[in-house]
C-alpha cells in the first residue's frame, strides 16, 4: 500500500506540526530499497564517485541559468521523480538534479499530495549531495617548508545530534526541540561569522570563486549561502523526521551518561550500570549514528540493534574480569576521543570510520579470559585453527563476521561490494594489529617513517595504531578508572594462573597470585608500552592532521579549538599544530601512585618476611 501525505496535515513552515506519516512497511522502509546491490559498474545514485578522493561539488553553470532563476512550471511539469538513476552524489550535476527535484517536492507540498516513498528517497538524495561537499584541496595554502601529506579530502565534518537528544525519549516537549532547532541554525546566522569563513561558505556553495577580492556590499550574497545551508539543514531535519520513528529509545540514565561521551575520562563504570549490563548496545548505537553511519550506509536500526545485542552476548560468554562487553565499549569510546577530539575524523572517509569504529566494538569478541599464550600452549582448537599466529585476534574478526552472515544482523548489508571489500580488509588490519607480539614492530615502523623527510602515513596503519593505543589506554586514564581496570585484569590473569597451575603448564607473565608484584608491572606497562604508543600515536596525529588544521585557519574549522593547543615558533605565522593530550597528566598521577604504592608494598613485603624468618642478618663490618 502507498501511503499519500496531503499538504494539510504536515505544514513546512509550521514548526509545532510534527510530519505523522510513516514510510511503508515501517519507518526504516528508506534502508529496504535494495538488500544487497550488485556492485555497479560506475558509481550509482546516493554514493561518491570516488571513495576517499578528492571532490569538488560546485553548481553546474554551464546551463544558462542564472542562480536566481528556479525553475519553471513546465520544466518541474516534464521531471521524472525515479531515484534509481540518479548521479552520483558529489558530481556537480548531481546538485542541479538535487536543487531541481526539492523545487518539485515543495511544489507538491503546497499543491496537495505526494507519495512518502517518493518524497523520502529524493529527501534523502538531496541531503546526500548536501553531505558531499568538499573544499577544493587547491585552495589550501600551506607553509611552503611544511611536507606534504597525503592527497586530502578536506572533510570537515560535523558530529551529529545524538538521536537521544532529539527523539522523544529525554526532550518530550516542543519548546526545547524548538531551542535545538534554533542552535542549529544560529550556527549559520551571517553576521556572526568571520570573513574567513564566509569566504569559505560562498566559495563552496556557490559559483563564486574563492579568489575574488569581496566588496564590503557583497553581503547579501553571503545571506543567500546561509538560506542555502538552512535549506539543506531543512531538508536533513525532514528526512530524519521520516525515518527516525524507529530508532533505538534510550533509556533516561544512559543519556545522562552519554553526555560525556566526548571526554578523555569517560566512565564507561557508570554507563554499564546505567544501561543494565548493555553498555555496547547503547554506546554503539550512539556513535555509528553520531558519525552518520546509519544514515550514510543505510543501516537499518533494528539491524543494528541485533549485531550490537550479539556482540554484546559475546563478550560476555565466558564472563570475564576484564576482556568483557565493558572493555570493547571503554576502547570504542576512547576511540571515538581520538577521532573527535584530535580532528581525525576529518582525514578519514567515511568508510574509514565506520571501520574503525566496528573495529573497536569487535576489537576482543568472544575473549575467552585467556591469553594467546595460554591458547598455544594449552593446545586449543582455536590456536590449532589459527596456528599459533594471533590466536585471539583472529578469532575476534572471523566471529564477528560471521555473525554478519545472518540478515538480520547484517549491517553491511547496504554496502557496495567494492564499499564491503575495503570495509572487511580495514577491520581485518586493525584488529589483528591489537595483538600484543607486534606491538613493538607497530610502533618501530611509525617511529621510523615519521623520520623521513615526507613521510606518507598510510590510513590502515594510522587507524590501527590509533586502536592500538586505544586498547591499553587505561593505564592513561583518571586513577580510578585505572586502578578499577587493572584489578580487573589481575582478575583475568591470576584465574588464567590458576588453569595453568591445574594442567601443570609454567605460569604466564603476571598471572602467579602468589607472585606478581603489582605496582611495579604498572609502571613498567607505562614506561615501556602505554607512554611510548602514546608518544608516538600523537606524532603521528600531529604530523597527519598539521595540514588539515593549518588549511583551515585559512578558511574554517570545525575541530573545536579547545581541542587544539598551538605553540607559537618564533614571530613568524609558522606554528606547530598539537593536539590536546590530557593523557599526558594522567599518565603521570598514576605512575606516582604506583611507585608510592611500590614502596609500601615493598615495606610490607619486608616486615613480613621478617615476622617469618627473623631479622635480616648483620652486616659483619657493622
Ligand atoms: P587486549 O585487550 O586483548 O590487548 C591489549 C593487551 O594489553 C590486553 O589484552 C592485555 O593483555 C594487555 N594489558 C592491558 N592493560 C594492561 C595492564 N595494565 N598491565 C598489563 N597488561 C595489560
Ligand atoms: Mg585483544
Ligand atoms: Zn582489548
Amino acid at each position: 500500500m502507498r501511503r499519500q501525505i496531503s499538504a494539510p496535515d504536515y505544514n513546512l513552515e509550521d514548526k509545532n506540526n510534527e510530519l505523522v506519516a510513516s514510510p511503508p512497511g515501517g519507518a526504516g522502509a528508506a534502508h529496504e530499497e535494495a538488500p544487497r546491490p550488485p556492485p555497479p559498474p560506475a558509481p550509482r545514485n546516493g554514493t561518491s564517485s570516488k571513495q576517499g578522493g578528492l571532490t569538488i561539488v560546485r553548481r553546474s553553470s554551464s546551463r544558462g541559468k542564472t542562480e536566481s532563476s528556479p525553475p519553471t512550471d513546465e520544466q518541474l511539469d516534464q521531471l521524472d521523480l525515479e531515484t534509481e538513476h540518479l548521479p552520483a552524489v558529489d558530481t556537480p550535476d548531481a546538485c542541479d538534479k538535487a536543487a531541481l527535484r526539492l523545487r518539485y517536492l515543495l511544489r507538491q507540498l503546497n499543491r496537495g499530495e505526494i507519495a512518502v516513498e517518493t518524497l523520502q528517497n529524493n529527501l534523502q538524495y538531496a541531503a546526500k549531495v548536501l553531505e558531499a561537499v568538499y573544499i577544493d584541496e587547491t585552495k589550501i595554502t600551506r607553509h611552503a617548508e611544511q611536507p606534504r601529506v597525503q592527497p586530502t579530502t578536506l572533510h570537515m565534518r560535523r558530529l551529529r545530534t545524538p538521536c537521544w537528544a532529539r527523539c522523544s525519549v529525554e526532550k518530550p516537549n516542543e519548546a526545547k526541540r524548538l531551542a535545538d532547532e534554533d542552535d542549529e541554525l544560529s550556527e549559520v546566522q551571517p553576521d556572526a561569522v568571520p570573513p574567513e569563513v564566509r569566504e569559505w561558505l560562498a566559495s563552496t556553495f556557490t559559483r563564486q570563486l574563492a579568489t575574488a577580492k569581496r566588496k564590503s556590499d557583497e553581503k547579501p550574497k553571503f545571506r543567500s549561502v546561509a538560506h542555502a545551508i538552512r535549506a539543506g539543514i531543512f531538508v536533513d531535519r525532514i528526512y530524519r523526521r521520516v525515518t527516525s520513528t524507529a530508532l533505538m529509545q534510550f533509556p533516561q540514565d544512559v543519556v545522562r551518561v552519554l553526555k560525556t561521551l566526548d571526554e578523555w575520562s569517560f566512565d564507561v563504570f557508570a554507563l554499564h550500570e546505567a544501561s543494565l549490563g548493555s553498555p555496547i548496545k547503547y554506546l554503539g548505537y550512539d556513535l555509528l549514528n553520531r558519525y552518520g553511519m546509519i544514515h550514510k550506509f543505510k543501516v537499518q536500526p533494528t539491524t543494528l540493534e541485533n549485531f550490537l545485542s550479539r556482540i554484546e552476548e559475546g563478550y560476555c560468554k565466558f564472563h570475564n574480569p576484564y576482556h568483557n562487553n565493558l572493555h570493547a565499549a571503554d576502547v570504542a569510546q576512547t576511540v571515538h576521543y581520538m577521532l573527535c577530539q584530535t580532528g581525525l575524523m576529518n582525514w578519514l572517509s567515511d568508510l574509514e570510520i565506520f571501520a574503525t569504529l566496528v573495529a573497536a566494538i569487535v576489537h576482543d569478541f568472544e575473549h575467552t579470559g585467556t591469553t594467546n599464550n595460554f591458547h598455544v600452549m594449552s593446545g586449543s582448537d582455536t590456536a590449532l585453527l589459527y596456528n599459533d599466529r594471533a590466536v585471539l585476534e583472529n578469532h575476534h574478526i572471523s566471529a564477528a563476521f560471521r555473525l554478519l552472515r545472518d540478515e538480520e544482523n547484517n549491517i553491511l548489508q547496504n554496502l557496495s561490494r567494492d564499499e564491503f571489500r575495503e570495509f572487511r580488509t580495514l577491520v581485518i588490519d586493525m584488529v589483528l594489529a591489537t595483538d600484543m607480539s607486534f606491538h613493538f614492530q607497530q610502533l618501530k615502523n611509525m617511529r621510523s617513517l615519521l623520520t623521513l623527510a615526507e613521510p606518507s602515513v598510510d590510513k590502515s596503519k594510522a587507524v590501527s595504531l590509533v586502536l592500538h593505543c586505544c586498547d591499553i589506554s587505561h593505564p592513561a586514564k583518571r586513577w580510578d578508572l585505572h586502578h578499577r581496570w587493572t584489578m580487573s585484569l589481575l582478575d583475568e590473569f591470576f584465574l588464567q594462573g590458576d588453569k595453568e597451575r591445574e594442567l601443570g603448564l609454567p605460569f604466564s607473565p603476571l598471572c602467579d597470585r602468589n607472585n606478581t608484584l603489582v605496582a611495579e608491572s604498572q609502571i613498567g606497562f607505562i614506561d615501556f608500552i602505554v607512554e611510548p604508543s602514546m608518544t608516538v600515536c600523537a606524532d603521528m596525529l600531529e604530523y597527519i592532521l598539521g595540514p588539515l588544521h593549518s588549511s583551515t585557519k585559512t578558511s574554517t574549522s570545525t575541530v573545536k579549538q579547545d581541542s587544539i593547543n598551538e605553540e607559537s615558533a618564533g614571530a613568524e605565522t609558522n606554528t606547530k599544530f598539537k593536539i590536546k593530550k590530557p593523557w599526558v597528566a594522567c599518565l603521570m598521577d598514576n605512575k606516582k601512585i604506583w611507585k608510592e604504592q611500590a614502596t609500601k608494598d615493598a615495606e610490607d613485603r619486608a616486615k613480613l618476611e621478617e615476622e617469618e624468618n627473623g631479622p635480616p642478618p648483620t652486616q659483619p663490618d657493622e
